[in-house]
């Protein structure tokens, strides 16, 4: 059984409106458990309301709980996870790596690992911009950011989501379409990648 003191800790840090980030980060947590010492530690980030700040609950009521900034000083490394908003991250996620200048200006998270991920309405509705630009703000940082090697055979198969920049989902025009198997894999892959890379760092 692992105790506290022989267990590191990866940060799964995401934002969902209708869960198919979600489901993701549940295969991409899957993935950093597959490694030894290693487990994930799940956070989800409010809404934005458009009217006024703190509105929400402070503990949400379903799911996980709400990301604080010594989540992210205390993991060994983060899977950070957006729908994507007009080929870019959901404002919420955003807001809140714009609080986060604090643990920027004592490097708390140089030289800790990353990867990003994410789900689109469509084929061709900018995965890859989403996720590119998502790393931006964890390079600024000074993460190291991980992502999906060709080594994987999931990523030369997909048809679906999947990409060597991180993992990825369509969801469809209704957001109902369920994760592939390919896309499964490779989220699982993203996270044991993640974990494996942030155990080494962290040793
Ligand atoms: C404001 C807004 C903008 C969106 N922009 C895009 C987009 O640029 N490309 C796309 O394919 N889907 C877009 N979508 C759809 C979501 O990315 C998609 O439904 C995603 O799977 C939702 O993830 P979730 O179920 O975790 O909330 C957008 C949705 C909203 C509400």
């Amino acid at each position: 059984m692992k105790t506290a003191s022989d267990t590191r800790e990866v940060l799964v840090l995401y934002y969902s409106h209708h869960g198919s980030v979600r489901e993701l980060a549940r295969h991409i947590a899957h993935g950093i458990e597959q490694t030894p010492g290693v487990v994930a530690r799940l956070r989800t980030v409010p809404r934005v309301s458009a009217v006024c700040e703190a509105t929400d609950a402070a503990i949400p009521e379903t799911g996980a709980p709400y990301v604080e900034a010594i989540d992210l000083e205390e993991c060994i490394g983060l899977a950070m996870g957006s729908p994507t908003r007009f080929g870019n991250m959901a404002a919420p996620l955003k807001y809140f790596l714009d609080s986060t200048s604090g643990l920027w200006l004592k490097g708390a998270l140089a030289g800790k690992p990353a990867a990003v991920f994410t789900s689109t309405a469509s084929m061709h509705g900018g995965q890859e911009s989403t996720l590119l630009t998502m790393m931006l703000p964890l390079l600024h940082h000074g993460m190291v950011v991980v992502g999906i090697p060709y080594t994987e055979p999931a990523l030369s198969a997909t048809r679906e989501g999947g990409t060597p920049y991180g993992a990825s989902h369509i969801s469809g025009s209704d957001g109902n379409t369920i994760v592939s198997e390919h896309e499964k894999q490779l989220a699982v892959a993203l996270g044991r990648r993640l974990a494996e890379t942030a155990k080494k760092l962290a040793s």
